[in-house]
């Protein structure tokens, strides 16, 4: 969702900007630029497509200059062109800027700044900001000062990073889109997240909301509401060689992979707090997006059948409307990120209604854990693939702990890694399945109970980076109405544990769909589920609870696959971004 970054010290701004853009490209790929300050004047190179391809074209490392920006961009406002591409300047050219979010108001300030006579040469929101601070940098105003006062008039979220030639800081202002500013020596950083920086710095301060903060090589002073405020130093523990791809073609499959560890890691982690505000609360709403809404359904089985509690699970763009808001709810917002704004928003929604905040997330230091009452960190590690892999099981990993926790009960772990690494085996198989289904269009998952999720998750994963359309239902919905849809050939994945109660409902289930015409793919460990299916996917025995955290890799690996035989890039998948920071 736009990458912004910032860099203002004693080395060469470009190529440092240009390789912490390339491990920010993950939140936007449709466009990018470097901005640089050298000599009291501004240049900017900037043009269409991935990082790579502006570069290739323009030579981006080519700059002079020891303080610049740059940007990556998701569009929102105008189509991917040279000219909508970021950094944006004011008529002079003495201004440039970089932008994350949307300024809701732009269009009313633009025709003000129109009518006195400034020049538009994109059809971006963000361009209004370069005008409006070139406007009050003409009336007299200090460079902070005039971004402040321009930031003043906006309404919507933002993150801006602006230079200005002749000075030797950047300012930087934060509401709603994250920006995080790294330390080095004799050299100051900013960037939309911590990943960005990992190979320069492992220091951080975060911004808040409101926050203006003007940087330069010597360090960071922050401003809120015109006064000036201290925003602490944190050390994060990730480190640059976890974000690298090491010998694999692609972030995506190194994340699956890594769930031989990332998965037993999630379940050490300590969940007794949590637990006791889940115990105290008197109603429980979970609130996530995508991915994360799927790890809270999967809590809501878990957390029924476990202990006996109901809970509500949101997508978290619905909760203001949909949610009734009482004294004694816990809110669990579940993020990967940790900054999605739809769920951010929900979460200022329950805040304003007095729910306490429960926040699970990936990111130390995101926005969503600062402003939460309690935090449990799933550990995963960065995840750069924009798909979430292995940051979904780490979260069902967490609430499946959690759930049972609440119950006095603890997971039982004993010979799990073992169980992980044998379904992580299955990817020959997975890529076989791919291959043969490579001309499908149409597929279909379904599961019951903790299975229901399952097929969501997995049907999603296929979307997102095949391409592909894929429904998914809980098998005995089918026969409501989508069983109409099911024709000679259609694939049908039926995610089949043995353990639970329901798989003798779910053969009924199969039955139905075969008798139409389906093709079925079943994932089981019972040999009269599998026999069921034309492709058999074996799985070790697993408990009901931990099924989910297996029979999700399967379908990772088949979502993956399935993306390379249609010959895309499975890091980046189109109109997609990691890190969604607009409502
Ligand atoms: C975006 C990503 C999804 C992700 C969702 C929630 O839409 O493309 O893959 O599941 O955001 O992200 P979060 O960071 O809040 O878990």
């Amino acid at each position: 969702m736009c990458g912004i970054v910032g860099y203002i010290g004693h080395r060469k701004a470009a190529p440092l900007i240009l390789g912490c853009l390339r491990a920010h490209e993950y939140r936007g790929y449709d466009s990018a630029g470097i901005a640089t300050a050298h000599d009291g004047k501004i240049t900017v190179k900037k043009g269409v497509g991935k990082i790579a391809e502006v570069d290739a074209k323009y030579d981006l490392e080519d700059m002079e200059g020891h303080a610049g920006i740059g940007h990556t961009r998701w569009a929102t406002h105008g189509a991917p062109s040279r000219a909508n591409a970021h950094p944006i300047t004011d008529c002079t050219g003495r201004l440039a800027i970089v932008h994350n979010g949307v300024i809701e108001n732009y269009a009313e300030i633009k025709k003000e700044l129109a009518r006195r006579g400034h020049k538009f040469k994109s059809e971006t929101d963000t361009e209004v900001a370069a005008h409006l601070i070139e406007e009050y940098l003409k009336n007299g105003l200090e460079f902070e000062a005039a971004v402040g006062k321009a930031v003043a008039r906006f309404r919507g979220n933002y993150g801006f990073a602006v230079l200005k030639a002749g000075e030797d800081k950047l300012v930087l202002a934060r509401n709603g889109s994250p920006l995080v500013i790294g330390f080095g020596r004799n050299e100051v950083f900013a960037a939309s997240d911590v990943p960005a920086l990992l190979r320069h710095t492992r220091e951080f301060a975060f911004m808040e909301d409101g926050d203006l903060a003007v940087i330069d090589a010597k360090g960071a002073r922050f401003m809120h509401d015109g006064r000036p405020v201290r925003r602490r130093r944190m050390h994060v523990s990730w480190t640059a060689d976890m974000a690298q791809k090491d010998c694999y073609p692609h972030f995506t499959i190194k994340e699956i992979e890594e769930q031989a560890a990332s998965i037993p890691a999630a379940l050490r982690v300590d969940v007794g707090r949590a637990a006791k505000l889940v115990r105290a609360a008197k109603r429980i709403h979970v609130l996530g997006c995508g991915t994360s809404y799927h790890a809270g359904l999967v809590f809501k089985h878990l957390l029924a059948r476990a202990a006996g509690r109901e809970c509500e699970v949101f997508v978290a763009s619905e909760y203001g409307e949909s949610a009734v808001m009482k004294p004694g709810t816990l809110v669990i917002a579940v993020s990967q990120s940790g900054e999605t704004i739809d769920t951010m928003m929900a979460v200022r929604h329950a805040r304003l209604h007095r729910a306490k905040v429960l926040a699970i997330t990936n990111v130390v230091g995101s926005s969503l854990s600062r402003g939460a009452d309690a935090n449990v960190y799933i550990n995963a590690g960065p995840e750069v693939g924009v798909v979430a892999t292995k940051t979904f099981t780490s979260q069902v990993a967490v609430l499946t702990k959690l759930a049972l926790a609440v119950a006095g009960r603890k997971v039982a772990v004993n010979g799990f890694a073992k169980k992980v690494k044998d379904v992580l085996a299955l990817s020959g198989k997975m890529k076989e399945i791919a291959h043969a289904l490579r001309n499908t269009d149409d597929f279909f998952f379904i599961g019951r109970s903790l299975s229901a999720p399952v097929a969501m998750e997995g049907a999603l994963k296929l979307k997102e980076i095949a391409y592909v359309h894929a429904e998914a239902y809980s098998a005995g919905e089918l026969k409501h109405g989508p069983l109409s849809l099911i024709a000679e050939g259609i694939p049908v994945i039926v995610i089949a544990p043995a353990a639970g109660e329901t798989h003798h409902k779910l053969l009924g289930n199969i039955r139905e769909c075969k008798a139409r015409g389906g093709k079925i793919m079943a994932l089981s460990d019972s040999s009269r589920l599998l026999d069921e299916g034309k492709w058999k996917v074996p799985m070790p025995p697993v408990s009901e609870e931990l099924s989910p955290l297996l029979y999700t890799i399967p379908l990772q690996f088949l979502a993956y696959y399935s993306c390379l035989e249609r010959g895309f890039d499975p890091d980046k998948p189109r109109n997609l971004a990691k890190s969604v920071t607009v409502e």
